[in-house]
């Protein structure tokens, strides 16, 4: 297999690499990612330099650069996890997300399509269902995205569904929960708040953190996209999660009582994304399980491992917290007004 994988300097793609690496030791990986301010090289270097993957830097919507990619590297296959993926950010400017999620979804099946590869894979989410009060969704429910991040995963999906239609596209669609693990940018909730309760630093709960998401380690996220590029069946979706569903501030409370910190640092605050919040996801997950995979990493011991990576590696995520953009985006999402500790 000479699989083209995308994004995968960033979090679960980088995650997917790794694994596919271990599963097929014969398979020919080129990377292709653009180094946003999510990717990181760091992530990926030691597999660059041992020469046991290619990589090229580069946007997937930039046709030129993914034609050229599939062509020089004899790509057989793509994986796509190149996306902008923070829903926060989206509620600032969404543009960006058009870019990656629904034109740069065309531009790989267009090379799909083009070059007659065997698969395309494009890792999704549950959040284009939008929030379930109660039950599940499967992957036949309406699509019902919240937010501009979520409304463009929507888009890249249904772009997928129109070239399996009108072209028989050879691809298939993952739509994971939330994912946590190593490698993960602090800005979503679990890295976010592990590395600013390593500094000693409040953490802000939107609302009153009853929120409910279903959360699944990033290696059991990986080994479902693994599962759906050897075994999924074109045109199909589908859901990858674990059934662990569990409130925010149950979360929170697992965080601070590992990282040996009180009440006193949790910060409920008037929630920043409104009526945007989805309340909880859940989806059932038996069409992957039936080609047989199923998640392996219980919570717990998965978030005591993540913190520890995240306690051993600060030279990963310290010159990110550091980064006057980083810094600049904490400011204008969360304000001012919420104090100089946040
Ligand atoms: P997040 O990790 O951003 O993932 P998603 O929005 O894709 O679910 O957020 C997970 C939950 O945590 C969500 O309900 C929002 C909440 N949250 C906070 O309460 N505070 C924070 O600072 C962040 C980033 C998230």
């Amino acid at each position: 297999m000479r699989l083209l994988v995308t994004g995968a300097a960033g979090f679960i793609g980088s995650n997917f690499v790794r694994l596919a690496l271990e599963k097929d030791s014969a398979a020919e990986i080129c990377v292709l990612d653009a180094l946003t301010y999510a990717g990181h090289i760091s992530t990926i270097q030691d597999l660059i330099e041992s020469g046991r993957i290619q990589f090229v830097e580069g946007r997937i919507q930039d046709h030129t650069t993914v034609d050229r990619v599939v062509r020089e590297h004899r790509t057989t296959h793509i994986v796509n996890f190149a996306a902008e993926t923070h829903n926060d950010r989206s509620l600032l400017e969404s543009g960006g997300f058009i870019a990656s999620n629904v034109l740069g979804v065309q531009v790989l099946l267009e090379a799909t399509k083009k070059h007659g590869l065997e698969r395309f894979v494009h890792v999704s989410t549950d959040e284009v269902y939008g929030s379930i009060s109660e039950g599940e969704f499967s992957e036949s429910s309406p699509l019902e995205p919240n937010t501009p991040y979520s409304a463009s995963k929507a888009g890249g999906d249904l772009m997928v569904r129109a070239y399996v239609k009108a072209f028989r596209s050879p691809s298939v669609v993952t739509r994971g929960g939330n994912t946590y693990g190593p490698y993960q940018f602090p800005e979503k909730l679990i890295p976010f708040f592990i590395t600013r309760l390593i500094d000693s630093k409040k953490v802000p709960v939107y609302g009153e953190g009853n929120q409910v998401r279903e959360w699944m380690h990033a290696s059991d996220h990986a080994a479902g996209v693994w599962t759906a590029l050897l075994r999924g069946t074109d045109g199909e979706v589908y859901n990858v999660g674990d059934d662990n569903e569990r409130r925010n501030r149950e979360v929170v409370a697992i965080l601070l009582d590992e990282l040996g910190r009180d009440d006193s640092f949790v910060r409920f605050i008037p929630d920043p994304r409104k009526g945007a919040h989805d309340q909880r996801y859940s989806m059932t997950t038996s069409k992957l399980r039936s080609l047989g995979w199923s998640p392996s990493v219980p919570f717990e011991a998965g978030l005591r491992e993540t913190i520890r990576w995240y306690r051993d590696n600060e030279s990963w995520w310290r010159p990110i917290v550091d980064r006057p953009d980083y810094q600049e985006f904490i400011r204008a999402f969360y304000g001012p007004s919420l104090g100089e500790d946040l």
